[in-house]
């Protein structure tokens, strides 16, 4: 499926976030504990663009391949005020590693395989995650 794109205004777009998560999930074969994950970290990490950023954002949803099996990515961005906490830790592509922040940052990190920010001070914060599909599920 292509690439979808959700705009972030308001808090009922982070339920659409974690609605469309589930659907791609579904369509990947995810087990109901990996779109649980799914939903989750990306409903968390959309949360904090509206609570946080000082800016709207949007999420863009896609199905991606590394060649041996498929998975859901999950890019949340916005261009506001960045995480200062996560700067000051590391230098601008900070490895999910250093990051000692709140339940939605760390939450989103332990749920997803992959979890990586870029973040500025003054320009945003692009937080990108993937779910692998379980080597078990057949294509
Ligand atoms: N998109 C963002 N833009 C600016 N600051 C952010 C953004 N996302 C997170 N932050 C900062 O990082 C901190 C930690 O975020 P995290 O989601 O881990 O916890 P929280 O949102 O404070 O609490 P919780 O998610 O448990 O309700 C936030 O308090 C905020 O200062
Ligand atoms: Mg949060």
């Amino acid at each position: 499926m292509a690439q979808q794109i959700l705009k972030l205004r308001t808090l009922e777009d982070v339920i659409r976030v974690r609605q469309a998560c589930v659907r791609l999930a579904v369509e990947l074969g995810l087990d109901g504990s990996d779109r649980r994950r799914v939903a989750t970290a990306a409903g968390e990490i959309a949360r904090n663009v509206l609570q946080h950023s000082g800016d709207l954002g949007e999420v863009a949803l896609e199905e991606i391949d590394d060649g041996t099996r498929r998975g859901i990515q999950i890019v949340v961005r916005d261009q506001g005020r960045g995480i200062a906490d996560v700067v000051a830790n590391s230098s601008a592509v900070a490895s999910a590693s250093v990051i000692s922040l709140g339940a939605g940052l760390a939450g989103a990190k332990w749920l997803m395989d992959t979890f990586e920010i870029d973040t500025a001070i003054g320009r945003g914060t692009t937080v990108r995650m993937v779910k692998w599909q379980s080597s078990n599920v057949s294509p």
